[in-house]
């Protein structure tokens, strides 16, 4: 396997709404031998830059759904969907709740109901 194909690249999806006047995208390429969910790259990526903000108390297992999030354009659960090293992919907010921060949604709040 070479180097390239043991790096999964990320746009990851940035906001800090109470910070922020709109979102941007910022790239991380992560090192990875072997397939890995989401979730565990997005906490990957917490490690390389501790002001990404993810989800990291879940049940891992697809029933509590708190690790939903938009990857390529469609909603899918973090937890048991994997990416392969040498992919590129694009992470962001599931898209029916509102931001709190990054990749973090509040459940409470369904984007019909949000203020803007
Ligand atoms: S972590 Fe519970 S459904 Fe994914």
């Amino acid at each position: 396997m070479t180097e390239s194909n043991q790096i999964i690249s990320v746009k990851a999806y940035r906001f800090e709404p109470a910070n922020q006047v709109k979102p941007y995208f910022q790239n991380f390429e992560v090192k990875c031998s072997e397939p890995i969910s989401i979730m565990a790259l997005l906490a990957k990526i917490h490690e390389i830059d501790p002001s990404f903000a993810c989800r990291t108390s879940t049940c891992f297992k697809g029933k509590c759904g708190s690790c939903l999030i938009r990857v390529n354009g469609q909603d899918v659960l973090g937890c048991t969907t994997l990416v392969n090293p040498g992919e590129s992919i694009v992470v962001e907010p599931y898209s029916k709740f509102k931001v709190i921060r990054d990749v973090v949604v509040d459940f409470r709040e369904p984007l019909s109901a949000a203020k803007e």
